[in-house]
């Protein structure tokens, strides 16, 4: 939401020729960028760590135990020191409000490579992706079918900006935030119905059950989550060419059903694949 739809479409665009081989500059020559990660990833701190290096920069990673942060060294502090250091910072972490201060006290650009609250960098590579295997998402629709988490709660956003519908099947007590949901109204319908939602998708989307932090809740979201498996049957009610996308990683069985995730109408190494390409423009476009 820190861009303007025209500069979204514009990011995309230049993510699209990225993939199909324009180069980057060497906008982060000799240059670091820091990935502050307190929680786990494979995607996200590859793609980054590999897009940066494609920028002619270094990328440090510092996980909680490898720096003072654990130690209770303050966020403000440590956003200061590595202003004076890094050209740019990522960083992944749980209560959104830490990357906001991180925000706040760094001097440099701070992406959010997930919080609890949204996960942008995934947004953008899955606009990335179904603009590649279907072009314009503008008034399309687009059924999300699980947890009310962050990559839902980006989707939303993704909604308001670039024009389409989304429908949201949540079971009750798991819907996304309600002061978001109000802004993205419009654009966006919430409900407690997967297959009302899936009804002739052109895109079905969903997440983990189980997020990252959640995993004492296991027992009762695999209760109330049932129903809510994205199946043949789910996806025989969306349109009949439509694509399915998880931002992974996937429990097959629980969200999603292996014949689906492995099946024609997935896109999910896709999706994986333009994380690259897509936070390489966005850090072309904070960097340029
Ligand atoms: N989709 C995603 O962000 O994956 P990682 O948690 O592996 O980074
Ligand atoms: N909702 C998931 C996304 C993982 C990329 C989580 O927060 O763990």
């Amino acid at each position: 939401m820190d861009l303007s739809p025209q500069e979204l479409r514009r990011l995309l665009a230049r993510a699209a020729d990225m993939k199909n081989g324009a180069a980057p500059g060497e906008l982060l020559r000799d240059q670091t960028a820091a990935l502050v990660f307190e929680k786990s990833s494979t995607r996200t701190r590859v793609s980054f760590e590999t897009g940066v290096t494609q920028l002619g920069g270094n990328p440090v990673f510092l996980a909680p135990a490898d720096s003072h942060l654990a130690r209770g060294e303050p966020l403000e502090d440590t956003a200061r020191v590595l202003s004076r250091m890094a050209r740019l910072i990522i960083m992944r972490t749980g209560a959104h409000a830490r990357v906001e201060k991180m925000a706040e006290f760094a001097s440099v650009p701070v992406i959010n490579a997930l919080s609890d609250f949204n996960h942008p960098c995934q947004q953008l590579a899955d606009l990335q992706t179904y603009a590649q295997h279907r072009g314009d998402i503008a008034g399309r629709r687009v059924a999300w079918i699980g947890d009310g988490n962050n990559v839902c709660h980006s989707w939303m956003n993704a909604a308001r900006q670039l024009g389409f519908r989304l429908a949201v099947a949540t079971p009750p007590g798991y819907a996304p935030n309600a002061e978001l949901a109000r802004e993205c109204a419009e654009q966006v319908a919430c409900g407690n119905d997967p297959a009302a939602a899936a009804e002739g998708a052109d895109l079905v989307v969903t997440d983990s059950w189980f997020s990252m932090g959640q995993e004492e809740e296991k027992a009762a979201r695999e209760a109330a989550f049932a129903g809510f498996c994205v199946d043949r049957a789910m996806m025989a009610r969306a349109s009949g060419d439509a694509l399915f996308m998880h931002c992974l990683p996937a429990y097959r069985g629980f969200e999603v059903s292996a014949e689906v995730i492995d099946g024609p109408q997935s896109v999910v190494w896709d999706q994986a694949e333009n994380r690259l390409h897509a936070q390489k423009a966005l850090m072309e476009f904070l960097l340029a």
